[in-house]
């Protein structure tokens, strides 16, 4: 495959939570800065399908939504530009999402690492393993894989936690296009290890689960109430400060620029007091953070108009995952009846049939005598024994055809239905695949 010129990006926000200082400056800031380059195509959505894994809160859910939409918006991100949607105003990623289920074996889910927390922590308690757990956490993987090959994406930008959930979906990707030909991209996961994690108010990364955020667009004065409220240590003004470990520093320097932050520094060495430190915190944050509020708050009074532009991604985007959805309901054979298929199952099916192998069947007729064939595949039929009288006959008679084919086929001659010579090479070809199978 050649290289594109363009890069597809794609990546989705769940709608649990209100936005913050540490999204910012780790996610949404570089985002839409990287969205505005002209060799990148992005593609941003509102994970809300995969919200109601986590929450069952609909009117958290309606307002995080909301948040998170009005907050990407005011941040810049241009609607026009890229492609802005709302996961659940697209029916054909639930659609998709049961077609990756169909190629993915359970276990690869059974591996995934939010599951296997889940059943961890009930062995811990003590508990039944699947407590608590449901079927949206088991099938998250594949909700996000479809999410991911619906729009052919080439770079998945997520955090080091996703990573394995990206593999997921290339796996399944992968899986479909082995079984039914080349459908999918595979996407590979961009972590971006320069972002910085953002320290929250006790120091600790800046997390919801950490309760220790400070909300993106608080109202000015809350954010100096919030800044004031930084965990510090107990120097006294005039005495010298330490900027390694300093949850004020190290928010000072993600706004700030490197002039900026070393004048912080020497201020620091200088024994600059606590309280005038976070004064300065606060303004270089205001600096930032006013002119992107003002829109946000315009934004927020008016949420027909998110709805509206929401809407207006979701036409945009739907026009690629219908097409998408159509080749591949044609692909597996959700087909118009009308239109009978190009040859016996198509070149990806024969390819399938191939790839699954012959294989024996053992079974009993109604002359109560026991009877085995051989398949390819498909299912057609390779080879028919006669009847025996019990089963361990028939067993050795398959096994003998396993262990040495083209002898066994000439002295089980007599307990075999008649072959033509190419019937008989297709036979002896299928079982040496098999023994080597077997072998491998
Ligand atoms: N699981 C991601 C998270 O919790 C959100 C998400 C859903 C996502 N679908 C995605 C991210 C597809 C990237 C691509 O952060």
């Amino acid at each position: 495959m050649s290289t594109p010129s363009v890069t597809r990006f794609l990546t989705g926000i769940t709608t649990t939570g209100t936005p913050h200082l540490g999204n910012y400056v780790g996610s949404v800031r570089h985002s839409v800065r990287f969205s505005q380059r002209a060799d990148v195509q992005s593609y941003y959505f509102l994970a809300d399908y995969h919200a109601l894994i986590k929450c069952d809160e609909p009117a958290r859910i309606q307002r995080s939504t909301l948040e998170i939409a009005a907050t990407w918006l005011a941040c810049g991100l241009d609607p026009e530009r890229v492609t802005f949607y709302r996961q659940s105003d697209i029916p054909e990623i639930p659609e998709l999402t049961w077609f990756l289920s169909c190629v993915t074996g359970k276990g690869v889910l059974n591996r995934a690492h939010a599951y296997k927390a889940a059943m961890d922590r009930n062995a811990e308690a003590g508990n039944d393993p699947d407590a608590d757990v449901t079927v949206g956490l088991f099938m998250y993987p594949a909700l996000m894989a479809a999410d991911i090959l619906m729009f052919n994406a080439h770079k998945v930008p997520v955090g080091r936690d996703q990573v394995q959930h990206i593999e997921m979906a290339r796996d399944m990707g992968n899986s479909f296009n082995h079984l039914y030909g080349e459908l999918f991209t595979l996407p590979e996961a961009e972590i971006d290890d320069a972002v910085a994690l953002l320290p929250g108010l006790d120091g600790r990364k800046m997390s919801k689960s950490y309760g220790n955020t400070i909300p993106l667009f608080t109202p000015r004065a809350q954010l100096q109430k919030a800044i004031a409220g930084l965990v510090t240590d107990s120097r006294a003004p005039g005495e010298p400060k330490d900027t390694e470990g300093s949850a004020l520093f190290q928010i000072y320097q993600a706004f700030a620029t490197a002039e900026e932050t070393e004048a912080m520094r020497r201020a620091f060495a200088e024994g600059i007091a606590w309280g005038d430190a976070k004064q300065r915190l606060f303004e270089r944050i205001e600096q930032e953070i006013a002119p992107l509020r003002e829109r946000y708050d315009a934004l927020m009074a008016d949420p027909a108009q998110i709805e509206r532009i929401l809407r207006a991604g979701a036409e945009k985007a739907r026009v690629e995952s219908r097409a998408l959805m159509a080749r591949a309901r044609e692909a597996v054979g959700l087909r118009n009846l009308g239109q009978q298929p190009a040859a016996t199952g198509g070149k990806a099916a024969k390819a399938a049939a191939k790839a699954a192998g012959p294989s024996f069947k053992q079974y009993r007729e109604r002359d109560g005598q026991f009877y085995f064939k051989l398949q390819d595949g498909r299912g057609a039929l390779l080879l028919q024994s006669r009847g025996f009288a019990s089963p361990q006959e028939a067993g050795q008679a398959i096994a003998a055809l396993q262990k040495a084919p083209a002898q066994s086929l000439d002295a089980l001659a007599g307990q075999l239905e008649a072959m033509d010579a190419s019937a008989r090479q297709a036979a002896l070809e299928a079982l040496l695949t098999l023994q080597a199978q077997a072998d491998a």
